[in-house]
């Protein structure tokens, strides 16, 4: 697609693309609604450049419909009742994949420090951690491969600077 220089990423996939699973919250990083994976690693679309966004690979919340861990996710948030208004869920959905890929059996407070970057206005979180946790089960012991993984999102580094 053809963009102007100053689009972010979510406005492009959002407003150019078509695909709204992905939300805007808050637009300044703060509430990863808008999370994505670029090449395989998570973060804030709002804070990226859409012309970043040139010859890599962007998977948005729709793409991971296609994807075995993904889809384990999702299944896992509608089994646990971690849907409420959904707003936060896709967000939450791609940051879970990137924690399970980087570490398939994290802890309760691994998954909380993992998916900190993600606010919800309404599930009081326990539900959601309760569906990560139960997406884990027999997932290989080892980080899973793919082009993310060993812990390299970039939420918190590329995106707030
Ligand atoms: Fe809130 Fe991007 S919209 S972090
Ligand atoms: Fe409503 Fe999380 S389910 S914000």
């Amino acid at each position: 697609v053809a963009v102007p220089v100053q689009m972010s990423a979510l406005e492009m996939i959002r407003n150019v693309t078509g695909l709204t699973g992905t939300k805007y919250g808050c637009g300044e990083g703060e509430c990863g609604a808008c999370t994505i994976l670029l090449d395989g690693v998570s973060l804030n679309s709002c804070l990226l450049f859409a012309v970043e966004c040139d010859g890599r690979q962007v998977t948005t919340v729709e793409g991971l419909a296609a994807d075995p861990l993904g889809l384990r996710i999702e299944k896992a948030f509608v089994e646990a009742g971690a849907v409420q208004c959904g707003f936060c869920t896709p967000g939450m959905v791609v940051q879970a994949r990137q924690l399970l890929q980087d570490n398939p059996h994290p802890t309760r407070e691994e998954i909380q420090r993992g998916i900190e970057g993600n606010l919800c206005r309404c599930t009081g979180y326990v539900k959601i951690i309760d569906a990560i946790e139960a997406a884990t089960k027999d997932l290989p012991p080892a980080p899973l491969p793919g082009e993310g993984g060993n812990g390299r999102s970039l939420r918190s580094g590329l995106n707030k600077e």
